[in-house]
């Protein structure tokens, strides 16, 4: 029988990298068939980078110094991902929004992680923007990168209660809880090849 091919990922980074963190830890685990090519990251100093290194990954750091704009530094990255024949593009707390350079090379092979029930709440500070709306309950999404903000098809969510004493601290550790549990959950359902996407809606296969 023929064995199956192993999913290729890159994982772009700007901070912490606890989300890298549950896809390295569930690829060493065996749950998730699949490697980490490279870390892509736009901040030098990210501590994502750190975590990479400790475990073999290859990192590149790809700061925006030097082109004339968002679609010339998103051309230098297809180069980069291409390069490490890269079939899935986990943005895992990568705070630069995507141009249609990047979102058109990989066509439903980008996902994103948003500390938020999508379409609520899209952009910077989501769990910010819960708090001061006053929702009781808020969660994460992950979904495929589309041309739009936090807009492309949603794959997974995850629900978690606001309760009246949250604060952006709690509400945001509470989330990042679920994250961890949902963002391998996604990569794992694209390494089976598992996610169907028509138009908007994204079938998980049996
Ligand atoms: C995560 O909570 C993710 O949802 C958020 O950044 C955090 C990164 O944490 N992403 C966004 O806000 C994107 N709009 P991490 O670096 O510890 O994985």
């Amino acid at each position: 029988m023929a064995e199956k091919l192993t999913c290729r990922l890159a994982v772009l980074v700007s901070g912490n990298g606890t989300n890298l963190q549950a896809i390295i830890d569930s690829i060493a685990a065996g749950e998730i068939n699949a490697v980490i090519t490279c870390v892509i990251s736009n901040q030098p100093n990210a501590f994502a980078m750190q975590r990479a290194r400790q475990h073999g990954i290859p990192t590149v750091i790809h700061e925006n110094i030097g082109f004339a704009d968002r679609r010339a530094y998103d051309a230098a990255t297809v180069e980069i991902l291409r390069s490490h024949q890269v079939n899935l593009v986990v943005l895992a707390g990568f705070m630069r929004i995507l141009s249609d350079v990047m979102v058109d090379a990989f066509p439903h092979a980008i996902m994103n992680i948003h500390p938020a029930l999508l379409p609520a709440f899209q952009g910077l500070h989501a769990q910010r923007q819960a708090l001061d709306y006053g929702v009781r309950f808020s969660g994460c999404t992950v979904h495929f990168v589309d041309g739009g903000t936090d807009t492309g098809p949603i794959i997974l969510q995850a629900v978690v209660p606001v309760d009246q004493d949250d604060t952006e601290e709690t509400l945001s550790h509470k989330i990042q809880h679920e994250e961890h549990r949902l963002f391998p959950t996604a990569v794992k359902l694209f390494a089976e090849g598992r996610l169907q996407v028509t138009g908007r809606s994204v079938r998980i296969l049996p």
